[in-house]
This record gives C-alpha cells, structure tokens and sequence, in this order.
C-alpha cells in the first residue's frame, strides 16, 4: 500500500526503517522527518505525515510487544510518542495557516 504519493513509499518500506530506527536505539522518538531522512526521502506536501504518524505508533508498539517489554513501560512510551507528534501535529497546522493568512494579506 502506498503511504507518500509524493516519494512513492509503501507501509511496508517505512515499517523496516521504524524497525531499523528501534534496533538501533529501541527508546528513540520517531518522527516522520526521521523516517524520511533515513530514506534519503523528504516530505514533500506532508499529506503523508499522519498515516506515517499512526505506522510509526503501530509498529513501536509491536517492537516492543515481540521483545516482550512490560505494559508498564509501552504504555508510557507509546503515549509519549502521541503526545509528542499530536504537538509537532498543532505546530504545524498553525504555521501553515499563519503562511496562508500572510499569503492572503
Ligand atoms: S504524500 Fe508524502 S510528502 Fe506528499
């Protein structure tokens, strides 16, 4: 399934780079900028972004799981990890309209 139209980059292309990222350093913060920078990629539109977004919470999760890490340390983490893109998320939202409205004036 294609997640980018833009770079064209199937799911499973951006699950093996999450899984790569969390060999390296199971504890990290992936963000989609992240991602794409080890893909040699660049958000383009970043329509992309929020299913990028969900893949990366889905598949730290399952790392975890498979490396049977205890509820009490996933939980936290992947509730950072949407805490922390549901942040870049809003600051991205409001620079965009901040442009808009400064192209409009
Ligand atoms: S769809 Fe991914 S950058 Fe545009």
């Amino acid at each position: 399934m294609i997640v980018c139209s833009c770079n064209v980059i199937m799911k499973n292309e951006i699950e093996g780079v999450i899984i790569d990222l969390l060999k390296k350093d199971a504890w990290q913060l992936i963000t989609p900028g992240v991602v794409y920078h080890s893909m040699k990629k660049r958000g383009r539109c970043c329509g992309c972004f929020p299913n990028v977004i969900s893949i990366i919470v889905d598949t730290t999760e399952r790392f975890h799981r498979e490396l049977e890490t205890p509820d009490e340390k996933i939980i936290p983490f992947i509730q950072k990890i949407r805490a922390e893109h549901e942040r870049c998320e809003t600051a991205r939202m409001i620079a965009r309209h901040n442009r808009m409205r400064r192209s409009a004036a």
